[in-house]
């Protein structure tokens, strides 16, 4: 599975100058804390006023919007489970985030994308399952999308940094397995 185009970086996600940055946001999309606020923050109240208009967003599913004051052209947002135990369908649901977010990004035309690490603040996905999830789902859809040509994880701080760079050395190791990830139920 491709991994020579994801890469692990720490920092501030609104920030970074890519062509769409993703958004940990929750099913109002109306902002609020965490990698949501910072966002709002950075892009302004136009991109509340668009995110009104849309009106809400079901776990598992993206929608996106223009980027406005922030450098990156779009904001592409997703709402992430909550962790609760993990017996509830959370790691199809946050697989579901990431390929929801790359097929809107790739019918739009974007190059290069920058993830937060979804799920694992507010919504206490733990981080080494979620930064393993991730990085095997988006290796998956690289392996068949040649549009994309970068994914970058921004990862706030030094632990979360350090998970998601082991998960990506572990997936560049380890043989190709299909089917490690749960697929959608109701994927073809
Ligand atoms: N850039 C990159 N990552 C960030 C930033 C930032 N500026 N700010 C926070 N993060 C990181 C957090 O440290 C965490 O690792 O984003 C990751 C996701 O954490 P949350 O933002 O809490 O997102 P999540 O766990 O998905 O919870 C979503 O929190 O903010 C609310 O409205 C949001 O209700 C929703 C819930």
């Amino acid at each position: 599975m491709r991994s020579d185009r994801m890469k692990i970086v720490q920092g501030d996600i609104t920030a970074e100058h890519v062509d769409a940055i993703v958004n940990a946001a929750n099913r109002t999309l109306l902002g609020g804390g965490g990698v949501d606020g910072a966002i709002h923050r950075a892009a302004g109240p136009d991109l509340l006023a668009e995110c009104r208009k849309i009106g809400g967003c079901e776990t598992g599913e993206a929608v996106i919007t223009e980027g406005y004051r922030i450098p990156a052209k779009w904001v592409i947002h997703t709402v992430g489970p909550v962790w609760r135990g993990g017996a509830h369908g959370e790691a199809e649901l946050l697989a579901s985030c990431y390929r929801n977010a790359l097929r809107l990004a790739s019918e739009h035309g974007v190059r290069t994308v920058a993830f937060p690490s979804i799920s694992t603040g507010a919504y206490r996905y733990p981080v080494d399952e979620a930064s393993q999830l991730a990085v095997c789902v988006v290796g998956e859809f690289l392996s068949a999308d040649d549009t994309i040509a970068e994914v970058r994880f921004v990862c706030f701080d030094e632990r979360t940094h350090n998970a998601y760079s082991k998960a990506l050395r572990e997936h560049v190791d380890a043989p190709s397995q299909s089917g490690v990830v749960p697929r959608n139920r109701d994927a073809g």
